[in-house]
């Protein structure tokens, strides 16, 4: 039997709203992206090392979380998390930010407000939900020893320890005005070392895997080379 025309007309624009809403959806991605770019711009203007730092923080995050086997799903917001998760320094004063020696109790206490502050900030933009919780909680510990909310073990949102992992490998290896990075293996040590107390185990033992077989991947996914890490 033929569809009369109401029946057409009904396919033809139920099939219309669709095509609409999945062109709105990518344009609030693409919106989304820019915006994403823009803040990772604005971090780098802010402190030169930073932008290449996040870059391949999210190529690492990555990496470990299809490994964890985190649902494809979740990988954005892990991605944006790895970049964008210390936004929130934005809002720290240069003098804190930039001082060489070291903080005061008051100063500190103003610059572990950064995950806050990041949080403050992703969590305006629809679609980045998880990635803002993922930022609050960057700096907590697998033990409990760390903020804002001292959970421990597996109360810290896995994008968080994912985070917490790789932020510290890439900040060891990278050279400062002030020291020489240190070297792959020195920064491995160092995170084997903290697992179970700052980091997951879990996370780090993957990392490890993965650092092994594809450390010099990532750094010419990223532009840099092991051993001239900005
Ligand atoms: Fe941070």
């Amino acid at each position: 039997m033929q569809p009369s025309s109401s029946e057409f007309s009904v396919d033809l624009s139920s099939s219309n709203a669709w095509l609409r809403v999945k062109e709105l959806e990518e344009q609030q991605h693409s919106l989304l992206k820019s915006v994403i770019c823009g803040f990772n711009q604005l971090l780098d203007l802010r402190d030169l090392n930073t932008g290449i730092h996040s870059t391949r923080l999210a190529e690492w995050a990555i990496r470990v979380a299809r490994r964890l086997g985190i649902p494809e799903s979740d990988l954005y917001q892990i991605e944006v998390a790895a970049l964008l998760h210390d936004i929130g320094k934005i809002g720290i004063p240069d003098a804190i930010l930039k001082k060489e020696g070291k903080l005061t109790d008051e100063e500190r206490a103003l610059m572990n407000k950064h995950p806050e502050y990041s949080w403050s900030i992703l969590r305006m933009f629809s679609g980045l939900e998880k990635a803002s919780l993922y930022a609050l909680h960057h700096h907590e510990s697998y033990n409990g020893a760390g903020y804002p909310g001292g959970l421990r073990g597996a109360e810290i949102p896995i994008g968080s320890r994912i985070v917490s992992v790789i932020d510290a490998y890439d900040a060891m290896i990278s050279n400062r005005c002030y020291r020489k990075g240190l070297s792959h293996e020195e920064a491995v040590k160092r995170l084997m070392d903290g697992g179970g107390t700052q980091f997951d185990p879990n996370v780090v033992q993957t990392f490890i895997e993965i650092a092994k077989q594809e450390v010099a991947d990532v750094f010419a996914a990223t532009g840099a080379s092991p051993s001239a890490v900005i």
